[in-house]
């Protein structure tokens, strides 16, 4: 029964709703008591409803076995999570002249991929029991009540609440879209500034990106930059030291580059040192301090390393760069990381930001995005994105790197984390980090049974155990401690900023340390017992400042941070102000209900190393075993990998996995990637990175579609060597080719692969399902269609689906199983793509909580009402605006693209010029220029409710007609309103106005633009050609701040 007919059943009944017959709902499957009390407020409603006001772990079941919120509360998620109202949708309907949202799929989806299934979920829950159930599988992740020590790059943190309350669960901050709009990202771009300015500063290298996706793809990025520098080197030595995770990840990436990678002591002296000094390597990669702990000066290395023109690249971390020298001080060209540990929560493995700095020389290299330093129309400084030439979008397979979602949130919380404590504050945390651990290093040695191995460290010990490893490590769990468990009899203990006396007491008690935690910390001070503690640092402390610039200065009142966030919050525009309909990007609702979980401690508290998952985090395996199964219900697929995070690095271990299926049948030599011309970015750049030749297709200027002539010519042409066919469905035109099956079976007639791009599942879910038209692989960006949000640029989370003869080629991993033993990640996988087992892990509640709370019927329905929406607006416009691509019956997928290319000539205004002015009326731009240069392409979602698109709509009716005054010659296009957009408070309350134009008209151009809520972009036009000539990418030194 379906919720809707069971709340028609009970409804508005009081006595069935105390009737037994309500169905029994089972909202846990762990021992759960739900403690409910009715409201006391009035209402008829609300003094019926259920409300949940804590849950307790009991010793049994799981079941509520009275009437739940879901079953007695009229209200429902759907409902919330689907903009129109079901009037609206009548009239949404007629406005499109078609009777129901059946006949409007029909006019859509081709017949021959349209699927009447009704897919098989439970029965959605309420927002109420949602939360009951996240609380409950968070409960199951036992490991929320160890205490772990493991490391390897990631560390317990302490994310200051300001930080958590007013960024991280922000939707103001965190709907964000990426800032290709920069004038009203100036908030995001600062803070991302604050960020660049901070790796700068802690690694001493003089350019920082952005930020990465996780430390491992960094690594994995920083050797596509040593072969663009050095493209003749097909090698690269890679100290045995590294994390094992980072290794395994910059393998995978290596093996697809055709390179060679070798593991060994960068400082050894034998063979190693000879051909280092040989310049056999294209680049020399070590971790500092390395895995096991231990600080070497690496300034001899990175020396040769210059001599022999290798890249010298250093994993490294943010908390001990500030008590060790920094890698830019000794001679590195790169260094990297994560910088989870400054107060992003461990998560699960992610999403955490990585960072990454080089040296002048490999600036036009750098992975990823950068910020620079411009100006605006009116002479001011404003900040923009810069040097996008060397991306994807632009560069596609001849891009520095393939970053497109990043993390840019989470470097966010990162670098106000710097801001919050400052320079004094960030030492002071390293100082006591290191203290705790001199302490362990003395209760350790005073016991007499073991040794430390390493004799320099800064927060991490590796400790040889001998015949007591097993007893030692059975004490450890006993007592819930997870310690890193390494080869022989060795162990690993990070310390971090969460530890306490008591917590270093406890751990002495397991090594059976004679001292007590004071005495080992008095000792540690003095250092009588053990002089060598004098040398812990190895004689490598920094001596230079940190984190000078004024902004870590300024900050470190939890008043003084609040309005600092909200200030730069201010600047930016988010979908808390109104829709940001940007095609192939989706920016739909994420429910405050989907998001809550994700502050819950059993979700976010994890690291990703824990041993045992199936008893320690048996709440994320039970949460992402849901997720799955939804997944594979919705795509058809065999099995899904939650690995890699974002949708490129899903793309990358797609095509990783067809590559890994040919030559498992000896087909190594298919090795060509046929792309359309029209294929987001990341396509071509994955298949370059996947090791793949890129063949680019042709599609019809009329229809937009793949060209089945050029398409079947290609696949002829290349049929010994044909790996893959990569398409986007429904097109990144907004089209439903019908002819997706022809094309499946061209490409498998010639041996190849069909990589179907996921980004558009929005159009879909419920539908029709990529297994059923012939796709083998496809990517699913939960950014996008599953509700994560956007952040600024990341979190991404791009999980892939794969049929079955695939999954032995998913990613594995090497520190933990991926599938028990299973076939996923088996011994035939080309390896890992990202740090962490499975991904960004602790977003993935949001995704789960939108399936469980939508239900088949919820997700269906969202489907068709997004096409809806967007064949809505794609009516209403079309008398005004041509409309480039639709279907055979005139209808669109989830977007259209609307062609604003004759304007040039017939008035002088171009898409960006539109994009702008829509700033005006407090609305972010569509996507602008792709697929089709000098277009916009618009998705407006089913979260958006009619009036919303109305305004939409009203804004472009508005903005066509201020085109047409150009072109009829009532005003001049230099002196139109869409050349001098977007209007910034300042130039509208200036003294001058020069303008032939009203003050009024340039600031409100629409009467439901009012002076009370208008969203005022922060600066003027960006001067691209300023910033691109005058680059800078920190923040100004700190007399011009
Ligand atoms: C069609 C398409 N494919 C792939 C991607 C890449 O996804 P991500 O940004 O998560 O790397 C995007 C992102 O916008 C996209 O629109």
């Amino acid at each position: 029964m379906t919720r809707r007919s069971l709340l028609t059943r009970i409804a508005f009944s009081p006595l069935s709703r105390h009737s037994s017959s309500v169905k029994r709902r089972d909202v846990s499957s762990a021992a759960v008591t739900v403690n409910a009390a009715k409201s006391a407020s009035a209402g008829f409603a609300k003094e019926n409803a259920v409300v949940i006001d804590s849950v307790e772990v009991s010793s049994s079941s799981v079941v509520v076995d009275r009437p739940t919120a879901a079953d007695h509360h009229p209200d429902s998620f759907v409902d919330r999570h689907i903009g129109p109202r079901s009037e609206d949708i009548e009239k949404m309907l007629q406005t499109l002249d078609v009777k129901s949202l059946d006949e409007v799929m029909d006019l859509t989806i081709p017949r021959s991929i349209r699927r009447e299934f009704q897919m098989q979920m439970p029965e959605p829950l309420s927002e109420q029991e949602l939360a009951v159930r996240a609380r409950v599988l968070s409960l199951e992740n036992e490991a929320k009540d160890f205490s772990s020590y493991i490391g390897m790059g990631y560390y317990n943190t302490i994310t200051p609440t300001v930080i958590q309350r007013n960024l991280m669960e922000n939707p103001g901050w965190y709907t964000q879209y990426t800032p290709y709009q920069p004038e009203i990202s100036q908030g995001r771009l600062e803070s991302l500034l604050n960020w660049q300015t901070m790796v700068q500063d802690l690694t001493a290298l003089p350019v920082a990106n952005a930020s990465l996706l996780d430390e491992a793809t960094a690594a994995a990025e920083a050797l596509g930059m040593a072969l663009k520098a050095h493209p003749d080197k097909k090698r690269v030595l890679l100290d045995h030291k590294m994390h094992p995770q980072t290794i395994a990840v910059v393998k995978t990436r290596a093996s697809g580059f055709g390179v060679t990678v070798e593991l060994g002591d960068v400082m050894g002296k034998g063979e190693e040192e000879e051909e280092i000094e040989r310049g056999l390597f294209c680049a020399v990669m070590f971790q500092y301090p390395d895995t096991e702990g231990a600080i070497r000066d690496y300034s001899k290395l990175t020396h040769k390393c210059t001599q022999a023109k290798t890249l010298s690249v250093c994993a490294t971390d943010l908390l001990a760069l500030s008590q060790l020298r920094a890698p830019g001080e000794f001679g590195c060209d790169v260094a990297l990381g994560s910088a989870q540990r400054f107060g992003v929560p461990l998560g699960y493995g992610g999403p955490h930001a990585a960072f990454f700095a080089c040296s002048e020389e490999h600036l036009r290299r750098l992975p990823g995005r950068l910020v620079g330093v411009s100006i605006d129309s009116s002479g001011n400084r404003a900040l923009r994105l810069t040097l996008t030439t060397r991306e994807q979008h632009i560069r596609r397979d001849k891009a520095t790197s393939n970053i497109c979602t990043a993390q840019a949130l989470l470097a966010n919380i990162a670098s106000m984390y710097a801001i919050y404590h400052g320079p004094k504050g960030i030492r002071d945390i390293a100082q006591m980090v290191h203290h705790y651990t001199r302490a362990l290093s003395v209760g350790v040695g005073a016991s007499g049974h073991f040794r430390v191995v390493n004799e320099t460290f800064f927060d991490t010990l590796t400790i040889d155990l001998g015949q007591r490893k097993g007893e030692i490590m059975e004490r450890a769990q006993q007592r819930k401690h997870n310690f890193r468990n390494m080869d022989n009899n060795k162990i690993g203990v990070s310390m971090d900023e969460t530890l306490t006396m008591d917590k270093l007491a406890a751990v002495l008690d397991i090594f059976h340390s004679p001292l007590s935690a004071e005495e080992c910390w008095k000792e540690a001070t003095v250092a009588t017992s053990s002089p060598s503690l004098h040398w812990a640092m190895g004689g490598f402390e920094r001596e230079s400042e940190i984190l000078t610039h004024k902004v870590f200065n300024s900050y470190h009142s939890e008043h003084l941070l609040t309005r600092y966030l909200k200030k730069l919050e201010n600047k930016d525009f988010s979908l808390v102000h109104s829709m940001a309909p940007l095609g192939s990007c989706t920016m739909k609702l994420t429910a405050t209900s989907e998001i809550m979980p994700i502050s819950l401690r059993g979700f976010n508290s994890i690291h990703p190393f824990v041993p045992n998952p199936q008893q320690q985090t048996r709440g994320y395996l039970s949460l992402m075993g849901e997720l799955e199964q939804d997944l594979k219900e919705m795509t058809g697929y065999s099995a899904i990998s939650f690995q890699p995070n974002s949708g490129a690095q899903g793309e990358y271990a797609g095509l990783r996995a067809i590559d890994a299926y040919h030559q498992s049948r000896g087909n190594s030599q298919r090795k060509v990637c046929v792309i359309p011309k029209s294929a987001h970015g990341t396509n071509p750049a994955s298949a370059q990175m996947a090791g793949l030749r890129v063949v680019p297709l042709d599609v019809d200027k009329e229809g937009g579609n793949v060209s089945i002539e050029q398409m079947t010519k290609l696949a002829d042409k290349h049929k010994h060597t044909l790996s893959a066919v990569m398409l986007t469905y429904p097109s990144t035109f907004g089209v439903f080719e019908e002819d997706i099956k022809v094309i499946a079976d061209i490409v498998h007639h010639y041996g190849g692969q069909f990589y179907l791009d996921g980004a558009n599942m929005n159009a879909l879910v419920g539908h029709c399902r990529p297994v059923d038209f012939g796709a083998d692989v496809c990517h699913l960006n939960m950014h996008k269609t599953f509700c994560i949000p956007h952040g600024g640029g990341g979190p991404g989370v791009g999980p892939i689906g794969v049929a079955q003869h695939l999954v032995p080629f998913l990613p594995n991993h090497p520190v933990i199983d991926v599938n028990a033993g299973g076939a996923m990640g088996s011994q035939s996988s080309p390896g890992p793509v990202s740090s962490a087992p499975w991904g960004s892990s602790s977003i993935l509640p949001i995704s789960w909580a939108f399936m469980r709370m939508m239900g088949s019927v919820g997700l269906k329905k969202a489907t068709e009402v997004a096409i809806l929406s967007a064949n809505y607006m794609r009516k209403r416009l079309e008398g005004e605006y041509k409309i480039l691509y639709t279907g055979k019956h005139g209808f669109c997928a989830h977007e259209f693209i609307i062609d604003t290319r004759p304007f040039k000539k017939t008035s002088g205004i171009e898409a960006h010029d539109i994009a702008k002015r829509l700033q005006d009326f407090g609305l972010h731009a569509p996507t602008m220029s792709w697929p089709v240069g000098n277009t916009l392409m618009i998705e407006p979602t089913e979260s958006e409710d009619k009036g919303e698109l109305d305004r939409y709509i009203e804004a472009l009716l508005i903005i066509r007609q201020e085109i047409r005054d150009i072109e009829q010659g009532l005003i001049l296009t230099h002196q139109s309103p869409l050349k001098h957009a977007p209007h910034t408070a300042a130039v509208v309350c200036g003294e001058e106005w020069d303008r032939v134009y009203s003050r009024h008209t340039g600031a409100f151009p629409a009467p439901f633009v009012q002076p009370a809520s208008k969203v005022w972009p922060s600066v003027g036009r960006l001067n691209d050609q300023y910033g691109d000539l005058n680059l800078a990418c920190s923040c100004d030194k700190v007399e011009g701040f």
